[in-house]
């Protein structure tokens, strides 16, 4: 059973405008991501990931085309979305623990709920001794947990991640990756998930949704259906290679 769709857009595109000219970045995007499910978005360099996600996070307005959350058109910044980057952009005189909260503050929300939820946030990322700490005394991957948590922390129904793991190295990249899956499993939030790579697309996705080069649209809602959780074991599988494989046609030649 699908469920009712969490994001929609129709025919969406997108021109901006330069001093150069017009540059069509999306044209027509229809896409839909489900209650609780979790979607990749997987293209060439400049096809208009981006550009798509920053619609959906109301940050940018559509030149044409539609797009709605939670069956309301976008129209600005919404509680309802959370966003992560690929940089977690942590603000560098706030606590670990302070920065987690800093949506729950900008938002006005005091008191004693917003504190323990960011606690049980920093505790599911792996985070629970560091509430104290500066960003700068953690390690890459140790700031991207704490952007995953921040994220969290108004407990959002759409979760829009754009390439969140790409500044870091191979290992702590997969280890992120599986706790991610692991986090998305026991809350099933709504994910819209950008990434170049084809292994990670595969390991958390229920659909990849492939996008053409420049103006970006989908040709291909490729449906992943290997069973979760899913593991490093999981690489070795022929289901896991045929998939991979599969994706990367898109992309030879
Ligand atoms: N603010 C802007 N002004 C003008 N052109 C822009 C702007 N932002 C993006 N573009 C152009 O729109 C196109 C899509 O950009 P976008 O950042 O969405 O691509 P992307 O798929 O996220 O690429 P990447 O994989 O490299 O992150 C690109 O050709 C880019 O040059
Ligand atoms: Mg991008």
């Amino acid at each position: 059973m699908t469920a009712a769709p969490l994001l929609r857009t129709r025919a969406l595109s997108v021109s901006y405008q330069t001093r150069r000219g017009s540059i069509d970045a999306l044209s027509g995007v229809d896409l839909s991501v489900g209650e609780g499910e979790f979607v990749t978005l997987l293209g060439p360099s400049g096809c208009g990931k981006s550009t798509l996600l920053k619609l959906a996070a109301g940050l940018l307005a559509p030149t044409r085309g539609h797009i709605e959350v939670a069956g309301a058109p976008v129209d600005g910044p919404n509680r309802d979305i959370g966003v992560a980057f690929q940089k977690p952009t942590l603000l560098p005189w706030r606590t670990v623990l302070d920065n987690v909260l800093l949506p729950s503050q900008t938002a006005g929300e005091r008191g004693d709920g917003a504190v323990r939820r960011a606690r049980d946030l920093l505790d599911l990322v792996g985070l629970r001794d560091f509430a104290d700490n500066y960003p700068r005394e953690l390690s890459g991957g140790m700031q991207q947990r704490v952007g995953l948590a921040r994220m969290l922390q108004r407990d959002p129904k759409l979760l829009l991640m754009d390439e969140p793991f790409a500044a870091l190295d191979a290992m702590t990249r997969e280890a992120l990756t599986l706790e991610l899956q692991r986090i998305w499993m026991r809350d099933r939030k709504s994910v819209l998930f950008i990434t170049h790579s084809i292994p990670e697309a595969v390991m958390l996705s229920d659909r990849v949704l492939v996008m053409s080069a420049r103006p970006g649209r989908v040709v291909e809602d490729f449906r992943v259906e290997i069973p979760r959780p899913r593991s490093m074991a999981t690489l070795a599988e022929p289901a896991f290679t045929a998939a991979a494989e599969h994706l990367r046609r898109h992309f030879i030649g």
